[in-house]
């Protein structure tokens, strides 16, 4: 069986981390999702995957050089200016599908445990072109819900329903299998939206199911739910997780500390923190409750709580990064700055002056 992943969106949500960087290759405990996604993949027995992006997108996918699980990769790309929603990148890849068997479409921003085979096997005892994983959340108003049977069969799918109107809690897990015949729903050559036009249109015609699933299912398409996301898997993984890092400092579990670290005397890593590759910290730092990416260089005596640091960010003495905040790639928060709850810092900005309300620094 294919896959097909869909990574091509624009992450408006994790701006501006994502300006330079796709959703799909955010780390989730120092391991990009994609690379989640490939392992899962493979686990499954699935050999091929089609990773239906746009130009920048594959750019910094193909940059990253995530191992492949044994996986074909190949690439179907949006046209430029033109992107073509969830829908329309599946019809671009018709050629590279199978034409004969059911195939799975997956979206790139979801950190998922999930049986795959399981739900091959729900949509092929059934007479279904298209089955949705779903599964049960607090708020479904942020995604596409569904109203079921007891058997399964969708009797009704509304994409973001304005609160409080949702029909269910069970929402639309981003993880499908489609039956080639649900190519012929597509319209060709412009943007389609599964979740507005096909589901909806399947759904009236009988041929739309849903699969239920349960264990850890998340989107990653905010700050928050993408912290929260690694708060998980490092509270999952803690248990098996040893850290090697020595020194003068105090690591309070659960951490994750990536190759290549080095922090100075009296530091304070943890809970909750998630160092990438040759991150560097000073003396008498603090850091909990955040995830760092690989090269972020962080001196003496600052402090980062609830925080997303990008890249290669420089961070001088006696910082303040508070809950919230993201810094972008590149970034340079000079000495003494104090960062209030939320800002947020472009790529490559320089940052001298402290900013006591929440905002974007351009
Ligand atoms: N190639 C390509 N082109 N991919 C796209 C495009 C596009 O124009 N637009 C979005 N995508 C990809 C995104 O990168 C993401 O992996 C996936 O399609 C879904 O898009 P999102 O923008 O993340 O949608 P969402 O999170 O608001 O809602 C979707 O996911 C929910 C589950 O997290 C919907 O499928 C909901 O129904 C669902 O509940
Ligand atoms: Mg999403």
């Amino acid at each position: 069986m294919k896959a097909l992943i869909l990574a091509g969106g624009f992450g408006t949500r994790l701006r501006p981390l994502s300006c330079t960087r796709p959703k799909t290759l955010f780390p989730i405990v120092n391991k990009p999702l994609l690379q989640w996604i490939f392992e899962q993949l493979a686990r499954s027995d699935i050999k091929d995957a089609i990773l239906a992006v746009n130009m920048q997108t594959e750019f910094y996918i193909k940059k990253q050089r995530i191992p492949k699980s044994g996986l074909r990769i190949r690439y179907s790309i949006d046209p430029p200016k033109t992107p073509l929603g969830t829908a329309g990148p599946i019809k671009k890849a018709e050629k590279l599908l199978d034409n004969a068997e059911p195939f799975l479409v997956l979206n790139g921003d979801i950190f998922a445990y999930v049986n795959y085979e399981e739900i091959v096997a729900k949509h092929r005892e059934t007479n279904a072109l298209a089955t949705i994983a779903l599964c049960e959340v607090e708020d479904p108003s942020r995604y596409g819900v569904a109203e079921i049977t007891k058997e399964g069969l969708v009797k009704r799918f509304v994409e973001k329903p304005a609160k409080g109107t949702a029909p269910t809690n069970l929402i639309n897990a981003g993880i499908y299998v489609l039956s080639p015949e649900v190519l012929s729903y597509i319209p060709k050559g412009r943007a389609v939206s599964m979740e507005r036009e096909v589901f909806p249109k399947l759904a009236g015609e009988g041929k739309l199911y849903g699969h239920v699933i349960s264990g850890v299912w998340k989107d990653i398409g905010n700050p928050e739910e993408y912290l929260q996301t690694n708060k998980i898997i490092l509270d999952t993984l803690a248990k098996t997780q040893k850290v090697c890092a020595a020194g003068k400092f105090e690591i309070r579990q659960p951490v994750a500390l990536d190759k290549g670290i080095s922090i100075g005397e009296n530091s304070v890593i943890g809970p909750y923190a998630i160092l990438g590759k040759n991150v560097t910290v000073g003396k008498n730092v603090q850091i909990r409750d955040s995830v760092i990416f690989p090269d972020a260089q962080i001196d003496d005596y600052t402090m980062i709580e609830g925080a997303i640091i990008g890249e290669a960010v420089t961070i001088g003495k006696k910082a303040k990064i508070s809950i919230g905040c993201i810094v972008a790639d590149q970034a340079k928060i000079k000495d003494g700055v104090s960062l209030a709850e939320g800002t947020a810092v472009c790529p490559a900005k320089e940052v001298s002056e402290n900013h006591l309300r929440a905002n974007i620094i351009f």
